[in-house]
């Protein structure tokens, strides 16, 4: 799978100095993604990890243009099929969304409508790209829910969203996903709000998924043990920046940037609650709105020098394309 994906040369979507602020109270300005590069080739599972608050879920807002005020996209490049995303007409990303790139959330109940039929729901999602008659969306409707491995799909394809457990409405929303065959799935946190059985087959059903259909996607999780298991690459984001970029094996058995490393000697705690996970690090998230100078996680790193008054850029430090932002791996 590696081998054929570094042989294509163009990735699918490329981001590039990418920065979302917000404008909060006495006029201050929260920069929630504050210059970020990411690139994604096909069929390729690339994740996004980092604490909550380090701006994962509005970066992946912005590549879909869903950002709305006071936030707002100050600067940077998403290259789609050669199109610049952040230059597109309304009318123009509205095609893109959903159909080329599809996105899936955390809440699968906040995002269906619970006034109707998880049937009707897929129906008039297929309707609203395919110009078919409401009988063959509701016959792909059901075909979609057989994909996702919904049993008994002909009963429960007139369920209201209530009806389902939470495992099974991520499995619809992963059904709506699917619908246009996207090109890309944007997948935030997907498996968050769900325990750890259910959580380990939603994995599963995404990773057999992308294996069928060669679909790339977008995963975003705080949770180290989740894009292990999932994911080719993986940036790791901080307050708004990526601090190391790698493929998945190099980043686990050779952790480079400090916080990396923070985060990985967090996993092995027994159901770690969020807050648990991240305690081995001194002192508290900074804020966006006042991100330290010169290095941004110089105020928590255990490794901590002088060096680190100034800001590193995100450099290339072995052969297998690894990039980190710390003055550690700083060339002669
Ligand atoms: N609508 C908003 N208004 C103001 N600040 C926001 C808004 N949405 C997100 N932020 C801020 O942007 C930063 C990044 O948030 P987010 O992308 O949600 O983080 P993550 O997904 O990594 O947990 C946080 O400081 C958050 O408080
Ligand atoms: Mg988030």
């Amino acid at each position: 799978m590696k081998d054929e994906i570094n042989r294509k040369s163009q990735p699918l979507l490329t981001i590039k100095g990418l920065k979302t602020e917000f404008r909060v109270q006495d006029n201050k300005v929260l920069r929630a993604v504050d210059g970020i590069d990411l690139a994604i080739n096909s069929g390729e599972i690339h994740g996004l990890v980092g604490e909550s608050g380090c701006g994962k879920t509005v970066a992946s807002l912005s590549v879909l243009r869903l950002i709305s005020p006071p936030g707002y996209i100050s600067a940077g490049e998403v290259l789609w099929n050669g199109n610049n995303l952040l230059r597109l007409k309304k009318g123009e990303i509205r095609k893109i969304r959903g159909k080329e790139i599809a996105m899936i959330f955390q809440n699968p109940q906040g995002s269906l409508n619970p006034l109707y039929t998880i049937g009707e729901q897929i129906a008039s999602i297929i309707r609203l790209h395919k110009n078919i008659s409401k009988r063959e969306a509701r016959e792909e409707a059901l075909r979609l829910l057989q994909e996702v491995k919904i049993p008994d799909p002909e009963s429960r394809v007139n369920d209201y969203p209530h009806q389902l457990s939470g495992g099974m409405c991520q499995r619809v929303m992963i059904a709506m996903s699917l619908s246009c065959q996207p090109k890309l799935l944007i997948a935030d946190e997907p498996t968050a709000a769900l325990d750890v059985t259910i959580q380990a087959q939603i994995l599963d059903l995404l990773l057999e998924l992308r294996g069928r259909f060669q679909m790339a996607m977008l995963l975003i999780s705080h949770d180290m043990g989740v894009v292990a298991r999932m994911c080719d690459r993986i940036s790791v984001m901080y307050l708004g920046k990526i601090v190391e970029e790698s493929d998945a094996e190099g980043l686990y058995s050779n952790p480079k940037h400090p916080y990396t490393q923070a985060l990985l000697k967090a996993v092995p705690i027994p159901n770690p609650s969020e807050k648990a996970a991240f305690s081995l690090l001194k002192g508290d998230l900074p804020s966006s709105i006042d991100i330290p100078s010169g290095c941004r996680f110089r105020t928590r790193c255990p490794k901590v020098f002088d060096r680190c008054i100034h800001e590193p850029e995100l450099e290339s430090v072995d052969q297998n394309g690894t990039m980190v932002a710390c003055w550690l791996y700083e060339k002669e």
